[in-house]
């Protein structure tokens, strides 16, 4: 075979899709049942998205970081650019929803679109959003879990109130503390050689328990959402309510301390507290007429957030001035601390509780969501096909699930807050840019596919939301931070796995398919003849 054929070959096999009208009938055996209207969607919408990001990212957003600067009270300006990025995303995952709904989202439109290779780092890339986003929220648990303790400090003892700072902290938040206060960190936490480590138990033990609950069965986790949801809205509420009449508009001057920069960093980390709508867009199987109610569902739950967002962050910044140097317990909870602040310990212990419900609904829509992709990716050889086996008893993928908690673990030791959120928003600004371009590509390769909802002024609409995408990560990139940097390596890591296991698999599985029809065709041929 000359060089020009092999490169040609490897192309093909890059390439190979998925039929649409295949993934299709597949779905249509599942027969869900179409009871989902508008307004159910804006409320899964808002349980899928208010999570970590509104009770800890917005803190970080405000203030900034030793890597970013903070959008300080412009964090209003970030929020609404965030939600604009995500609006565009969200109707070209509504068009495809719609015109192919099957379950797996993204992963299963890029297999359809683009093909094997795109899929498979589609999925990788998703890894990023559900994997770390999982951590991110973990931590978040972690940090308020904390600050709910410490509010019963009178009642209970002080070895679980003062914990040592890295039996509940990441090693590199725990560093942060401990040298910020003097300590030397090295005689007050473990370490290996000089290199410090530390348990982030609070996090591994949510951990433990979301994964309980999802081996056990997903219509438990959904019902327990479904509570959550209403709890994480009204603890939301009180903040507003109370918080209002502690805020002081001097707080609000400077407006933006960072200027633009400040404001776009604010709105890439931000953009966070957004992610999960794309999860409404795989109801569309079971939406009742989705050409109107996706849109409806999708836009009114990204403007419901966008309100509810907007009011906390006047409410937050307006009590507490975010342009210098802030407390660390701030960045950890603001909400909480806020209340705390202006002596409100009731309302900061109501807030910490309703927080933790709401952290943990998030926790167990992205724990689900990813083990769910990886399950569709083993079932295509990307990874192994031992990941299938269900439970005896729960017919949950249990295998996977266990081995996505051990991995998020890990994850907790090394990862903070900060640095997880943004990893996942660089994933998903990936995904939400792969669907967009898949969109356009569809419209011109299979234009005359019946499409139940079309996206809007395309081809601008699906532009403006690969361009929104790709500024806000382009802004990020250039600081080179932690995450900056680990996002390419994720890539390059991606590519390399898909070179060693998936491509090959893939072949071999072809080729041993190949061998079956050959030789049942040579028997028939065989038969014939006799
Ligand atoms: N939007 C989700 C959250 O804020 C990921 O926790």
């Amino acid at each position: 075979m000359n060089i020009k054929n092999l490169i040609l070959g490897l192309l093909n096999n890059l390439v190979k899709r998925k039929n649409p009208d295949d993934l299709i009938s597949q779905s249509q055996k599942a027969g869900l049942k179409k009871s989902l209207t508008a307004l159910d969607l804006i409320i899964l919408g808002i349980g899928a998205i208010v999570g970590s990001g509104i009770f800890a990212v917005v803190g970080i957003a405000a203030a900034g970081s030793v890597a970013s600067p903070g959008a300080g009270p412009a964090l209003i300006v970030s929020m609404v650019i965030a939600a604009f990025a995500c609006v565009f995303s969200a109707l070209c995952y509504s068009e495809f929803a719609a015109m192919i709904p099957v379950a797996g989202g993204a992963y299963t439109y890029t297999f359809a679109t683009l093909g094997e290779f795109g899929a498979w780092m589609v999925g990788w890339v998703l890894m990023l959003e559900y994997a770390i986003g999982f951590i991110a929220v973990a931590c978040a648990w972690s940090n308020h879990f904390m600050q709910l303790i410490k509010g019963f400090s009178a009642f209970l003892p002080d070895w679980i109130c003062n914990p040592p700072v890295w039996l509940v902290n990441d090693a590199k938040s725990a560093t942060k503390i401990l040298s910020d206060s003097g300590v030397d960190v090295l005689s007050a936490m473990p370490h290996i050689g000089t290199i410090p480590f530390a348990i982030n138990l609070p996090a591994i033990i949510i951990i433990l328990i979301t994964t309980v609950i999802l081996v056990r069965g997903t219509k438990d986790s959904t019902k327990m959402a479904g509570i959550m949801v209403a709890v994480k809205l009204a603890v939301i509420g009180l903040f507003v309510l109370v918080g209002m009449f502690y805020v002081r508009p001097a707080n609000w001057v400077p407006f933006a301390p960072n200027g633009v920069e400040g404001i776009f960093a604010g709105a890439f980390l931000i953009f966070f507290a957004y992610i999960g709508f794309d999860a409404l867009a795989t109801t569309a199987e079971e939406t009742k007429n989705p050409q109107k109610d996706l849109p409806i569902g999708i836009i009114g739950s990204l403007l419901m957030t966008t309100v509810i967002y907007v009011a906390v962050a006047l409410v937050l910044t307006g009590i507490y001035p975010t342009s210098g140097n802030v407390s660390a317990e701030f960045l950890k909870a603001p909400m909480a601390f806020v209340m705390s602040m202006v002596g409100q310990d009731w309302a900061a212990g109501l807030i910490s509780i309703g927080s933790l419900a709401g952290l943990t609904s998030v926790l167990l829509v992205l724990e689900l969501a990813s083990t769910r992709i990886l399950y569709a990716m083993s079932r295509d050889n990307f990874i192994s096909t031992r990941f299938q086996k269900l439970h005896p008893k729960f017919k949950t993928p249990h295998v996977l699930t266990w081995t996505v908690a051990v991995i998020c673990i890990i994850g907790t030791l090394t990862l903070d807050l900060n640095v997880a959120a943004e990893l996942c928003n660089f994933g998903t600004f990936t995904s939400f840019i792969i669907v967009c371009v898949a969109v356009l590509i569809l419209r011109k390769t299979d234009p005359k596919r019946y499409r139940p909802f079309k996206v809007p002024f395309s081809p601008w609409f699906p532009a403006a939301g690969i361009l929104c995408c790709l500024f806000l990560m382009f802004m990020k990139l250039r600081e080179q931070s932690d995450s900056a940097m680990l996002f390419p390596l994720w890539l390059i890591v991606g590519v390399v796995i898909y070179g060693a296991y998936g491509y090959k698999k893939n072949r071999e599985i072809e080729a041993k398919e190949l061998q079956t029809v050959s030789v049942e065709m040579k028997n028939t041929d065989e038969k014939i003849k006799v």
